[in-house]
């Protein structure tokens, strides 16, 4: 599974890649809010830092209005994902920005029927969002698998990554149920390395180095 970072934070995002894990960052308006930067300027020093897709969403509404911001975002590097809504406008204008030969990453999905769509307009990652439905008592992990299924059935190529991902427990879901890519925030890539019987373990092997006086440089 390709792990994608979720933030527009550059500090963040080279700490991560200096683990040699990240294969990608989603950025949304909110996140580019967030970071106090101008969309154009930190969405390019992301695509300088890491070599994976890096998506920048669009916020226009209407499809033509989509598909000329699609084009400027996209000239900022080889390596941008232009992220448009499902909606019918976005599905409109990811089926021409992919066929002009662009990464087009669908985003806001909560359904299998639009992912279904999203597949259908040659979408290359299609998201849903998993944290949003289990907020309203729906069961996200299940719309991943559900998506797995349907793209599986047929061999859509379209990528699943999994987003709104809020929990280290998300992450393992998503790649049990098979998620090509999972998106989260720094914070939760970094919970992953963490268990409380790795911390009581090294403490018992430092006490019993120092009392050996163990010494290797
Ligand atoms: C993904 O591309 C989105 O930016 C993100 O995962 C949304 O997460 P949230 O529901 O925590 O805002």
């Amino acid at each position: 599974m390709k792990f994608f970072v979720d933030t527009a934070e550059i500090d963040a995002i080279a700490e991560l890649n200096e683990l040699g894990i990240v294969d990608g960052v989603t950025t949304n308006p909110s996140l580019i809010k967030k970071s106090g930067r101008d969309i154009l300027e930190v969405t390019k020093e992301i695509c300088d830092l890491v070599d994976g897709p890096v998506s920048a969403e669009v916020v226009a509404t209407e499809a033509d209005a989509m598909i000329a911001e699609g084009r400027k975002l996209a000239k900022i590097a080889d390596n941008i994902a232009v992220k448009v809504p499902l909606t019918w406008a976005g599905l409109k204008a990811c089926n021409v920005l992919t066929n002009e030969g662009n990464m087009v990453n669908v985003t806001l999905c909560f359904s299998a029927n639009q992912a279904l769509l999203a597949a259908k307009a040659g979408a290359t990652f299609i998201s849903p969002f998993i944290g949003r439905l289990d907020d309203i008592h729906l069961d996200g992990m299940e719309l991943i698998q559900d998506i797995r299924t349907i793209y599986d059935n047929y061999g859509y190529e379209t990528q699943i990554l999994a987003a709104s991902i809020r929990s280290v427990n998300h992450v393992q879901g998503c790649a049990l149920v098979g998620a090509d890519v999972m998106t989260a925030p720094p914070e939760v890539i970094q919970k992953l390395a963490g268990h409380v019987l790795t911390d009581k373990g090294l403490d018992q092997f430092l006490k019993d180095a120092k009392a050996a006086n163990i010494k290797i440089v």
